[in-house]
């Protein structure tokens, strides 16, 4: 098979399509013949060196993909040959096929086009898990969203619109926060002309810049409230103001999906399963794509990303 090898850390320039072994499943996996994969920031991480695939991860970068099932290991359930899915995946996502642990594989929701589902998988599961299972949203509360444009903004937005909650976001320009608003944001702050912590008060905020952030984060929170860091864009230091959380009762976490044992990966799965498939299923909740690229040129896609001017998920096809 082909896939996108990081031949050194670099710029995009480093990605290339080569020719590498293609993967047999071990106990428990399932061999997805990739019709698409997703950039993630984290890829570029990977690709500039600053974050690596955890132990026993594929090499080649690649989160989330979509596929048809083309064979299964020993102890799968619930999955056969010919099945169309998608998969959250700790790597090996940017190729022509690849090898997940069942628990993340999920069926495509109804509705959903084979390729645009590739870009389901890490924003819902990372969505869900973070502002729904740890934070806990409730219907009525406010939950702040940084970069609402982003990959994972864009989902923030429409699941917590879903289940009832007032949505804030933060963006780079009026533009994007026109955009997230079209997405049924309820507020915007243009991060670049207005500090977000003079005016917003949150329960829950979904937080991706880290420590830059930390001090206004809390700021920002009302009594109650839960800060959910996801990110760390602006740095992994700042200054937390005990004296302040402990007033408001409140709570900061920090967590990432990628790292995470199998089987919690497979809880979260088969919770985005039950809980938010039916959403997309029923047409509540949509991918939201700026634009599909080749695989094989993955760099073209990471370019895209790094200047910044994309809404939602940039796509990689395979032909
Ligand atoms: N921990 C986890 O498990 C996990 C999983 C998935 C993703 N993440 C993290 O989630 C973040 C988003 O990922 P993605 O793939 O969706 O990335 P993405 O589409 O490239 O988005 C990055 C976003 O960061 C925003 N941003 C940059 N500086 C900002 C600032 N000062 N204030 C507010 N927003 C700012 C940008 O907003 P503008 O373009 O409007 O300027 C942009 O929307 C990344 O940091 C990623 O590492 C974490």
């Amino acid at each position: 098979m082909h896939a996108i090898v990081i031949e050194k850390p670099g710029e995009p320039e480093v990605l290339s399509w080569q020719e590498v072994p293609d993967p047999r499943p071990e106990r428990g996996e399932i061999i997805i013949n990739v019709t698409a994969s997703a950039v993630n920031r984290a890829d570029l991480l990977q690709r500039q060196g600053l974050y690596e695939p955890p132990p026993g991860a594929s090499p080649y970068p690649g989160l989330e993909c979509s596929g048809i099932v083309g064979e299964v290991g020993p102890d799968v359930e619930g999955f056969s040959p010919g099945d169309r899915v998608c998969a959250l995946l700790a790597g090996g996502g940017y190729a022509e096929r690849v090898a997940v642990p069942w628990q993340q594989v999920m069926r495509v929701p109804d509705r959903v086009d084979p390729v645009e589902a590739a870009g389901l998988p890490e924003v819902a599961c990372t969505v869900w898990s973070n502002v729904f299972m740890t934070a806990r949203l409730r219907k009525g509360e406010t939950l702040l969203v940084h970069g609402g444009a982003s990959g994972i903004g864009t989902m923030a937005i429409q699941l917590a619109k879903a289940f009832g909650s007032h949505v804030v976001v933060t963006a780079g320009s009026p533009e994007k926060v026109a955009r997230c608003l079209e997405l049924g944001a309820d507020e915007g702050v243009d991060y670049r002309a207005e500090d977000f912590s003079e005016r917003v008060e949150a329960d829950v905020i979904l937080d991706i810049i880290g420590g830059k952030y930390l001090a206004r984060n809390v700021k920002a929170l009302k009594t109650g409230g839960r800060l959910v860091v996801i990110g760390m864009q602006g740095g992994t230091k700042g200054e937390l103001d005990l004296g302040a959380l402990l007033v408001k009762r409140a709570a900061v976490y920090g967590t990432t999906l990628r790292s995470r044992p199998v089987d919690e990966k497979g809880a979260i799965v088969r919770s985005v399963v039950r809980d938010v498939w039916p959403l997309v299923d029923a047409g509540v909740i949509r991918p939201v794509v700026h634009t599909r690229v080749p695989m094989s040129d993955a760099a073209q896609a990471h370019r895209i990303v790094e200047a910044g001017e994309h809404v939602g998920k940039v796509l990689l096809t395979n032909a």
